[in-house]
């Protein structure tokens, strides 16, 4: 197999102030898919990761609830591990950056690079509210957009607008607290002398260390030049205090990546081994899984941090995009805003590690969870394909054949081939974070692994020959053993169900080229559950419930709904009421329609609709419809589309064409 490797895995650390939510899943199924993809590979792979414990919102937090801060983080580890633990995501070992390591670790970083004069001080002035005694974060200062004068938005930024301004740039700006009118005032800073470290940070993005879309963002930030990085903050803090002051404490950012290291130096305490061997070591692969909005820290602050104080810096930052659901932001009142546990009390936690990986890629895009989607295509893939394979196999089998494996005959064996060639380019789609090209291979060879059996018709074949029907079976079987070791890092639990049908424990990849040919399968047992489209409406239900209950925690989340146009460009749109001439079904594509329809007096336009699953053509023709007849002409692949009509619906089999009056005549405009 290929060259072993030692690889330190990490996901960012989520903060302690909330709970995992479906949005943050996304990293940590990525993350564990990968990692758990190496182990089977027999690399040495150790996935560290912890909460992120220190900051001002963590503090205020603990304080309305009248608690200590730490009371606070220790109930939020104990959440965040279980539910991390219920998604099936393994950390070797999972820490808290409020740790005795972490706070060595931090000092020590800071005293190195201060030592060789990367650390600089001097007095800014900031927002400080008389009231709490305390410097106001951007964030929580809140007033008028000095902008757009929209009500109530945060101190550095509009979310109206869009603008970005200083804090004391807003209008009638107030204490998110308390709501007092702060006061400027100045106090003594330290900063982290980014710049220093232009030349290093250059070549070192220019490294095999990032994606290509993320160097060039990279790359215009050092066009602007890289500044100072302000790493202090005024007491009170809940964090560590800066070596050397009586009344500064470390920002958050700083000690948040350290605990990378923190939480690896725990672990190698708990089990005997050596911290250098990771951090002060060539021959280790330092991996970093994060979104895309934390970028910045960890491709300028934390390297930059690293190479000043002489410890490696990472081989791999992979950066990946945000949720969306229903194709928009995650939002509460829509009841898509769902927590890991809401998840988790109403549906199973494979079911949507799977649809993560079907949608995940090596890119930074954005993934969206479409919920009837999800509902249809883990059914589809996993209960119809996948488990259908096993189950008309091992069911045979153990009916009418003792359930005793056989030789494989000579088409059996070309079917075992085609498999591992396969697993052979599933196993680098996983390296290579390519998951949803994993997935449709594996579904591609489960779709001809179920074919076979068709074909080659074991019911029929047992007549004559049993023999045969049990070679057939006995491929079958094989089929559905190997493609379950493929799926085991997306689905540890039911691949292992799997294995456990077939007798065997699977630990590594090889496993995938091994060969059942004797010796008795256990009678086949349900061990998937279809999805249910209720229990996806249950917990949007749930979700929305609970939103309405408390409500406060959405202020920060603006919709959508912001975004208006103007009558003027409503009315460029040409909505016209159209009747369809002719309609046919477009061969080789597995949606589309080609339809002709009149616009009466404006003539007819060839129109490519992606509604084949849902109306059968023939009983479109003569239906008046809706169109927008002005939208520029497209290429596709199978001709030139000359509008679009308008249709509602989740996809597949439900959309619905908007229809008009029968006396609607083609041609009157609608808008
Ligand atoms: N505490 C910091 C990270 C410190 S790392 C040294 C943080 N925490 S977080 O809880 O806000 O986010 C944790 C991770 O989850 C981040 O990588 C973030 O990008 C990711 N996600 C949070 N919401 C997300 C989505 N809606 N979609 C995808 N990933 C998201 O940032
Ligand atoms: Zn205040």
């Amino acid at each position: 197999m290929t060259d072993h490797r030692k690889i330190l895995v990490t996901s960012a650390l989520p903060y302690a102030n909330g709970s995992i939510h479906l949005g943050h899943l996304v990293e940590y199924i990525q993350t564990d898919i990968w990692v758990r993809q190496q182990k089977m590979m027999g690399h040495e792979c150790h996935y560290m990761c912890a909460d992120d414990t220190h900051g001002t919102p963590i503090m205020i937090s603990a304080r309305n609830q009248g608690i200590t801060p730490e009371a606070l983080i220790e109930a939020v580890h104990a959440e965040h591990y279980r539910d991390f633990q219920d998604f099936l995501v393994e950390f070797d070992n999972y820490y808290t950056t409020n740790s005795p390591e972490n706070k060595l670790l931090a000092e020590m970083v800071y005293l190195a690079v201060k030592e060789k004069g990367h650390i600089a001080q001097r007095d800014i002035e900031q927002m400080y509210c008389p009231e709490d005694a305390m410097f106001l974060p951007d964030r929580m200062i809140r007033g008028k957009c000095p902008k757009c004068g929209a009500e109530d938005q945060y101190g550095d930024a509009c979310e109206i607008c869009s603008a970005t301004y200083d804090p004391t740039d807003l209008v009638e700006a107030h204490c998110s607290l308390c709501g007092t009118a702060p006061e400027t005032r100045t106090s003594t800073h330290y900063f982290f002398k980014l710049g220093d470290f232009q030349e290093q940070l250059e070549s070192w993005i220019d490294g095999d260390h990032v994606q290509p879309e993320v160097r060039s963002k990279i790359k215009e930030w050092f066009e602007g030049g890289l500044k100072d990085w302000d790493i202090s903050r005024d007491a009170p803090y809940f964090g560590f205090k800066i070596p050397g002051t009586d009344d500064k404490y470390f920002y958050v950012w700083l000690d948040a990546p350290i605990g990378y290291m923190a939480s690896t130096m725990n672990w190698c305490e708990r089990t005997g081994r050596n911290f250098d061997d990771f951090w002060r070591s060539d021959d280790c692969e330092i991996v970093h899984f994060i979104g895309k909005d934390i970028l910045y820290f960890h491709t300028l602050f934390w390297p930059a941090m690293l190479m000043g104080a002489d410890l490696q810096t990472p081989d791999k930052v992979y950066v990946h995009g945000f949720l969306t659901v229903n194709g928009k932001k995650m939002s509460k009142s829509r009841g898509t805003f769902i927590s890991a546990r809401e998840y988790l009390e109403h549906l199973n936690p494979e079911a949507l590690r799977y649809y993560y990986a079907c949608k995940l890629n090596a890119r930074v895009e954005d993934i969206d969870l479409n919920l009837f989607d999800f509902v249809t295509r883990v059914n589809s893939d996993v209960a119809n394909q996948f488990i259908n394979l096993g189950s008309r196999t091992m069911s045979f089998l153990s009916k009418r054949l003792d359930g005793r494996l056989g030789p494989m005959d000579e088409a059996g064996i070309e079917l075992m081939e085609a498999l591992e060639d396969g697993a052979r380019e599933i196993a680098g789609f996983y390296d290579q974070r390519e998951y949803s090209k994993a997935m449709r291979r594996l579904i591609e060879l489960a779709h001809a692994a179920n074919q076979f059996v068709a074909n080659q018709a074991p019911w029929a074949a047992i007549k004559e020959d049993p023999e045969k029907a049990r070679a057939i079976c006995t491929a079958g079987v094989n089929a559905f053993g190997k493609l379950a070791v493929l799926l085991t890092p997306v689905m540890p639990q039911l691949a292992a169900k799997v294995q456990a049908l077939l007798n065997r424990e699977v630990t590594s990849f090889e496993a995938v080229f091994e060969r059942l040919e004797e010796g008795t399968v256990k009678p086949f047992e349900p061990i998937f559950e279809k999805l249910e489209e209720e229990a996806v409406m249950g917990m949007v239900e749930a979700s929305t419930k609970r939103s309405e209950e408390t409500p406060e925690e959405e202020a920060y989340e603006v919709d959508d709904l912001t975004e208006t146009v103007s009558y003027d460009d409503f009315v460029k749109v040409d909505l016209r009421v159209a009747e369809i001439l002719e309609a046919e079904g477009v061969p080789k594509a597995n949606k589309l329609l080609k339809i002709k329809v009149s616009l009466g007096p404006l003539g007819t336009r060839t129109i490519f609709a992606g509604i084949k699953k849902s109306h059968d053509p023939a009983k479109l023709i003569g239906r008046k419809i809706v169109v927008a007849a002005n939208l520029a002409p497209r290429q596709m692949k199978f001709g030139l589309s000359e509008g679009m009509l308008l249709a509602a619906g989740p996809g597949g089999e439900d959309v619905f064409l908007l229809g008009v009056e029968e006396k609607a005549k083609p041609g009157m405009r609608v808008n």
